[in-house]
């Protein structure tokens, strides 16, 4: 190697060094320091238990926003993950799929009006943030520069849980998140709760663990549905296998599809796969419709989230022997068993 070749590399080291910010933290690229004091924010603000509410809420509203993209139906359908649900909060609204996020959006504009981020921005950092505060969650990536939204997203492009998995997936294959992609970001549900689906059971977890981001979803939501845990049937509900606990039959039937069966069952009891696949399904999701080569990698300010400590189980009184099986290929890890009666789950 010639000196002009190493001069040149340890020029391109050079750049990559770290930056000092203000408030003492080191971060790869100086234009992240500014992202510092959105974080303490929203850590005292809005997340201010880990996996709280709040963090389910916005991560909810970060899927509906970034679903506002389409492939086939061009610009005008909307620019994905760029806070427009935000910025054009009173068109997007009046959506049937975004039905009272109007509330939920109150509660983030003011901590938007206290710092200089695009809606957009702010709210795929307030995601990664909250996801950060889930034990068990993996570390999510976060780009910054997503440029302020220019115009509303249209009508009817974000999936419901009544659709059919063939919905599902084409609209996810349109915004060009793939069967296995889709599958992975489910994952969020293992932290998720249902507000709208049965209003008589406010807050009834998906699993037994709302407040840890495991892999009890894709276990529990293979065991056999028997009861409405609320006021009976509701649209895009089906029977759970336990009281308090919601069943999307969104996730019912995408756990039981050929197309995407075998990539549910892999997930079962696999945390260190689930966060992988979740970490780069959701790092795509929250890119939907963005330039990410005008964008800074600023994933060094999200908090490195705690493990997850328990093992993954099946809850009381069930074992393998009632897994509904759709992928007889993949191989089940042995689980054990929590002891006990059969349990009722508590609200998230
Ligand atoms: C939403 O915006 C679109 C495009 O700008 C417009 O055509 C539509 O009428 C608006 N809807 C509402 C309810 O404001
Ligand atoms: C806000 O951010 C924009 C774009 O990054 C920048 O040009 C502007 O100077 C900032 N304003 C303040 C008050 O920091
Ligand atoms: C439960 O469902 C029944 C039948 O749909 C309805 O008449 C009743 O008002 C519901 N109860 C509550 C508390 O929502």
């Amino acid at each position: 190697m010639n000196l002009t070749a190493l001069a040149f590399l340890l020029a391109g080291f050079s750049t990559v060094s770290a930056v000092l910010c203000s408030n003492g933290k080191t971060v790869l690229n100086a234009a992240c320091c500014q992202l510092f004091p959105v974080l303490a924010d929203l850590q005292e603000n809005l997340f201010d238990t880990p996996c709280n509410e709040p963090v389910r809420i916005v991560l909810h509203l970060a899927f509906h926003d970034a679903m506002g993209f389409s492939l086939s139906q061009g610009a005008a359908a909307g620019q994905g993950a760029d806070g427009s649900i935000i910025t054009f909060a009173s068109n997007e609204t009046t959506f049937p799929e975004n039905f009272a996020l109007d509330g939920v959006i109150g509660w983030v504009t003011p901590l938007i009006a206290r710092h200089n981020l695009s809606d957009g921005d702010f709210l795929h950092f307030a995601a990664s943030v909250g996801i950060a505060t889930c034990p068990g969650a993996p570390r999510p990536k976060f780009l910054l520069g997503r440029p302020q939204a220019i115009s509303p997203a249209v009508s009817g492009l974000v999936p419901t849980a009544s659709d059919s998995v063939t919905t599902i997936l084409a609209r996810c294959a349109d915004v060009g998140i793939s069967p296995s992609e889709i599958v992975a970001l489910l994952a969020s549900h293992s932290v998720g709760a249902s507000y709208a689906i049965d209003p008589v059971i406010p807050g009834a977890p998906f699993d037994t663990t709302p407040g840890i981001f495991d892999t009890q979803v894709f276990t529990e939501v293979l065991l056999p549905g028997v009861l409405f845990p609320g006021n009976g049937s509701n649209v895009g509900e089906v029977m759970s296998p336990l009281r308090g606990e919601v069943r999307l039959q969104s996730d019912f039937e995408i756990a039981r599809d050929s197309r995407t069966a075998c990539a549910w069952k892999s997930l079962v009891g696999n945390q260190a796969m689930m966060q992988v696949q979740f970490a780069a399904a959701m790092a795509k999701l929250s890119a939907i419709g963005q330039n990410i080569n005008a964008m800074v990698d600023c994933s060094d300010v999200i908090p490195i989230p705690s493990a997850v400590t328990e093992k993954p189980s099946f809850p009381q009184g069930f074992t393998s022997a009632d897994i509904e099986d759709a992928c007889p290929s993949v191989g089940l890890p042995v689980l054990a068993t929590l002891p006990g009666p059969i349990a009722t789950a508590s609200p998230a």
